[in-house]
């Protein structure tokens, strides 16, 4: 069963049943989980900032979001998440899946392997993303025509606040492409859950220190306006794969 978690630009994605009960062991869901079904498949979505969009980063139940899918059966998460771009070949506008992820973010509730309940596991985390799931999205976007970067390295720094230019070029110098703010420890949740996982971004500012402008709250929500219906036209290429 997969499930679709959506990030800023998308707190819903469409109509379904909506299911009431957000609480788990670890508190409540960001949302309402919806069920719903596209293309015959059915399908949970997720609102991770909340609906509407109040939620914070570093305050997303990350544990709770998981938790909850997990229960539901999901096998599967495609996760959106919003990006700046730091290296030249992520240019605004573009849809990327990264391939690495370096976490940055501290204080979040970042594991269920906690010393409360579940035996320990050091989980392996060499390769963040699911491969079969990126090669159903890449698939899918060859097939509709949409243009997808499959590679890419994300830091996850910890918000909310944006970067200064020099931590941005710390990033890029340890090798992160992108910059964004929740893909930790989503991606690590998800896996401690044995749940195939991967992300897919829209690069919606060039990061900090790389364009002339100041990066305002205006000029990203244009390209999320622009760029969000696309990554619904892939999300549901691939969905019906
Ligand atoms: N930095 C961190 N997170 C972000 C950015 C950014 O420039 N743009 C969108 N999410």
């Amino acid at each position: 069963m997969l499930a679709i978690i959506g990030g800023t630009g998308l707190s819903s994605f469409q109509g379904g049943e909506v299911l009431g009960d957000r609480s788990t062991p670890y508190g409540a869901t960001s949302a309402d989980i919806i069920q719903t079904s596209i293309a015959g498949q059915r399908l949970f979505f997720l609102a991770r900032h909340g609906n509407p969009h109040q939620i914070p980063p570093h305050k997303i139940n990350y544990r709770a979001n998981l938790w909850a899918l997990q229960q539901l059966g999901v096998s599967d998460i495609i996760a959106v998440n919003a990006v700046g771009g730091i290296s030249a070949d992520m240019p605004v506008g573009a849809m990327v899946m990264p391939l690495q992820l370096i976490d940055y973010s501290y204080g979040r509730e970042h594991t269920f392997f906690d010393g409360d309940g579940l035996d320990l596991e050091h989980i392996d985390f060499t390769h963040p993303f699911c491969p079969l799931l990126r090669q159903r999205l890449i698939a899918a976007a060859a097939a509709s025509g949409l243009k997808l970067i499959d590679k890419g390295v994300y830091g996850v720094v910890q918000g909310p606040r944006l970067e200064t230019a020099a931590e941005i070029d710390r990033m890029e110098s340890d090798g992160c492409d992108l910059v964004g703010m929740t893909a930790m420890p989503e991606a690590a949740l998800a896996r401690e859950l044995s749940i195939n996982y991967a992300s897919l971004c829209l690069v919606v500012n060039p990061a900090a220190g790389r364009s002339d402008t100041e990066i305002s709250m205006a000029d990203i929500q244009r390209v999320i306006d622009t760029g969000m219906s696309r990554v619904r036209d892939l999300l549901t290429a691939a969905i019906g794969r």
